[in-house]
């Protein structure tokens, strides 16, 4: 069987805009793929790895090129459990809202727990090396404006920054599907938005 890892970046459960279509998404893709399991990382019911001083320590003597001492492997074990269930998938879901122009948090966080040297990348003579190499991504995301032109568009560090994180760690598959927007225009414009987003994520199910 094959792992579809469904990363959940929002607290809002049922009441969820990306999670709303996220949900198409996934019942295209479970008709689809009866080969792959989906496996759900819920990031705001997760306890995630605070990134203390030995956790961070750990990271510096990786990308030094030295293994990890015994008194940091207590510390990682954490670190390297997430990267290797992360690493363990062969595609990805994210569904993450937008938050003051970027990621919320836990997102960010789980980020800085698995992008780590010798787990997701690696140095070499010839420069950076994504570990993620050959997966596929879809990221679903909602806002409640709309960033799909200029000048908002300069305010969107959701798209650029995941997309920029993902393609460092090799995964260059990957497609957004931007739903927006949820609360500027009140509900008809963000449910005719919804709707037409449901579309789009069951064609892209489709050919996952
Ligand atoms: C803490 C917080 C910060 C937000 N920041 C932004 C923002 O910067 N830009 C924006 O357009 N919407 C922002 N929103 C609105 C959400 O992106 C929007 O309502 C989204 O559809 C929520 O997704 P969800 O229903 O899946 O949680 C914010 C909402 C919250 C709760």
């Amino acid at each position: 069987m094959k792992k579809l890892l469904h990363i959940i970046a929002t607290p809002r459960g049922d009441r969820s805009r990306t999670l709303q279509v996220s949900r198409a998404f996934l019942e295209a893709f479970r008709t689809t793929h009866p080969e792959w399991n989906v496996e759900e990382l819920d990031l705001f019911k997760e306890k995630l790895p605070p990134l203390t001083v030995e956790r961070v320590d750990g990271k510096y003597v990786l990308l030094s090129g030295k293994e990890l001492p015994v008194e940091l492997k207590g510390a990682w074990e954490e670190i390297l459990r997430h990267i290797e269930r992360f690493l363990a998938a062969d595609g990805y879901l994210i569904s993450t809202p937008m938050w003051n122009f970027g990621v919320p948090y836990v997102l960010k966080h789980y980020l800085d727990v698995i992008v780590q040297p010798r787990g997701l990348f690696r140095y070499t003579p010839n420069g950076v090396e994504g570990l993620a190499k050959g997966r596929k991504m879809v990221i679903m995301t909602s806002r409640g404006g709309d960033y799909s032109t200029a000048p908002a568009s300069t305010m969107d560090f959701l798209e650029p920054y995941l997309k920029a994180v993902f393609n460092f760690v090799g995964i260059t598959e990957l497609t957004f599907v931007n739903v927006q927007p949820m609360d500027a225009l009140g509900p008809q414009v963000r449910d005719s938005k919804i709707s037409a987003a449901c579309e789009s994520a069951q064609a892209l199910a489709w050919k996952f």
